[in-house]
């Protein structure tokens, strides 16, 4: 892949984290899920690449934009499959709460699951447990895996868990082994992506969200060096018959690293919508706004925190016309 791509992915998110800014509070997420993904696709049209979307805002019939199997980019450049969540967390947009995000992954053509959407089981690590921890071992066994890589006590290990009835059980196995948990209203991208970063205090995400989620957060984690794994959780017939017609066979398969992004490159890039633990939200600021997006890549291993201050003057849409770029 072209490392050029690194910038030109930052505006695609900034772009479409401005639009959902403006819905911060107002409860409306599917307005705010819109203005994501409408201004998102309008700035790939300018990026020199023959994307192919593999992870997307759903099929072809159910999304406008942005489905899966859709074009992306100017049509010449690298193939690459492309996995977006134009807003990562429409709830917490929708409410005006933390950690809402825009996020991208690229990857060579071929080289992103294609993920039903459906449930996930998941466990996502930092750099010094890789390799630590199973999804099939117990809560117990990966906390103490984690607390021991990290050089911590059990009391201090932090773990993310999205706030859902399915995780009660869960919750108590967690507490009774004495770690700490963060339980978070929506956004597991931003938890895993979290457990890479140390000024984050998260040191594990564990439990269920979506599969396609899983995937981004594989290509963020490949950048940083952590690691995911998942297994699918369908949760009714017309869930397994679709996972019977993609070829998935065993249900318990557990998908690791390379499952979800193949090869030794990928490149990530998400923009804060809201205020998180990681990146600042957007800031309307008089005739300006700004953005913090983290942009990396795998085969450098490079991280970039960019700090983005957009005239609204100059792109009153939060989006400049295609022409003008
Ligand atoms: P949306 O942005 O699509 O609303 O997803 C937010 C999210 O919290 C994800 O981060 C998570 O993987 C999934 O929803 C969990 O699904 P559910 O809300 O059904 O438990």
């Amino acid at each position: 892949m072209e490392r050029s791509l690194t910038m030109e992915l930052v505006r695609v998110t900034e772009a479409a984290a401005l639009s959902s800014a403006r819905w911060v509070g107002k409860g409306d997420k599917n307005s705010a899920d819109d203005a994501a993904t409408s201004a998102m696709r309008t700035v790939f049209d300018t990026i020199p690449m023959k994307g192919k979307v593999v992870i997307g805002e759903g099929e072809m019939d159910e999304a406008p934009m942005l489905y899966i199997g859709e074009e992306l980019g100017t049509g010449e450049g690298p193939d690459v499959d492309v996995a977006v969540d134009p807003l990562e967390g429409t709830n917490i947009v929708a409410r005006g709460s933390w950690n809402a995000l825009s996020v991208i992954a690229i990857s060579d053509g071929g080289n992103l699951l294609h993920a039903p959407d459906m449930y996930m089981e998941k466990i996502a690590v930092g750099p010094e447990a890789v390799g630590k921890v199973h999804i099939n071992n117990s809560v117990e066994e990966n906390i103490k895996a984690v607390a021991k890589a990290k050089n911590k006590e059990i009391e201090d290990v932090l773990v993310v868990v999205l706030s859902r009835p399915r995780h009660e059980a869960l919750v108590e196995e967690i507490r009774a082994t004495g770690a700490r948990i963060k339980l978070i209203q929506d956004g597991d991208v931003a938890g895993a992506l979290n457990t890479a970063f140390d000024d984050t205090g998260v040191d594990l995400l564990l439990g269920i969200g979506g599969a396609p989620e899983a995937v981004l957060s594989a290509a963020a984690l490949k950048c940083l060096g952590g690691e995911i794994q998942g297994k699918l959780v369908p949760s009714n017939e017309e869930e397994e018959r679709r996972c019977k017609e993609m070829g998935i066979t065993d249900i318990d398969r557990v998908y690791y690293m390379d499952d979800f992004c193949k090869g030794d490159d990928a490149i990530f890039a998400a923009t804060g919508v809201t205020d998180g633990e990681l990146l600042k939200g957007v800031q309307f600021k008089g005739e300006r706004a700004t953005t913090q997006t983290v942009v990396m890549r795998a085969k450098s291993g490079t991280i970039r925190f960019i700090d983005g201050s957009h005239s609204l003057k100059k792109k009153p849409n939060l989006v400049m016309d295609v022409e003008e770029n």
